[in-house]
């Protein structure tokens, strides 16, 4: 069942969008190359707190970190620990936030200090492909229309995307119907329709598509080692232009 926010869902939800992005924008603002991913992870906790949410994946599944840090070869779902960032690293932030009973969900990818070129391509890539992506999120059109815009474009820029995980609508729980694949599976498609709230998350990786799981139970990387990037925004869909509602606050609470 997919749940359609009511007026004031969706100003919750605007809330919790402004908090995520407004997070994500302060922990990406101190990644350097020395910081460790742990350190991440502290400041996230510290942000979140100051801006009155708490993270939606601590506990989730029994997930141990604020938020998820992926270095490179990871996909997602990378998690907090001694390794200090090194200059030429590509690393992917995703924050969850629960604010007031509504969650924000968004993610980017950022270069520490600088990266190769490749990897900086990968990382533009991943970007625009979840704005093309969510250009398609327009009620009247199907899921599939957004996994297939996002898939043409990925794929048109040599790159491959991740099938394993996907994008869901998003509300008072962090996962909700409908999955949004980042490629087309051919399976019968939702009807997209105002008032949806729909986490929306191309992962990319330079290499082949595969991915698998480490040892740790959580951290996903490429098979073949190669970089991956991963960006995401929560989406309001209208009947016209979709709601970002990830953005960072305009005037940031410091
Ligand atoms: N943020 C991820 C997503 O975009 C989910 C993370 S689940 C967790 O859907 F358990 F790792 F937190
Ligand atoms: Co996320
Ligand atoms: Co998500």
């Amino acid at each position: 069942m997919i749940i359609l926010k009511n007026e004031r869902d969706q100003a919750g939800m605007r809330a919790a969008g402004a908090v995520a992005g407004t997070v994500l924008d302060e922990v990406a603002a101190v990644v350097a190359p020395g910081v460790t991913t742990k350190d991440l992870d502290a400041y996230a906790a510290e942000r979140i707190k100051h801006h009155g949410g708490r993270s939606a994946f601590l506990g989730y599944r029994k997930y141990p970190c604020q938020l998820c840090i992926s270095v490179n070869e990871e996909v997602v779902h990378g998690l907090a620990n001694d390794r200090r960032l090194q200059f030429g690293d590509i690393v992917s932030l995703d924050v969850g936030v629960n604010y007031h009973g509504y969650i924000g969900d968004t993610a980017r990818t950022v270069p520490v200090g600088g990266c190769s070129p490749l990897a900086q391509k990968l990382i533009d890539v991943t970007e625009r492909a979840l704005y093309v992506g969510i250009g398609q999120a327009v009620g009247g059109r199907r899921v599939e229309d957004i996994s297939r815009a996002i898939q043409h474009f990925v794929e048109g820029n040599g790159f491959s995307v991740v099938r394993e995980f996907v994008g869901h609508g998003v509300g008072r729980t962090m996962h909700e119907e409908p999955q949004v694949p980042n490629y087309v599976d051919g399976k019968p498609s939702p009807r997209l329709r105002a008032g949806m709230t729909l986490a929306i998350e191309p992962m990319v990786n330079a290499g082949g598509p595969a991915v698998r799981v480490l040892g740790d139970g959580w951290t996903v990387v490429s098979q073949d080692g190669l970089p991956s990037a991963h960006f995401e925004h929560t989406v309001l869909l209208t009947d016209a232009e979709p709601e970002v509602l990830t953005w960072p606050a305009k005037t940031a609470s410091k």
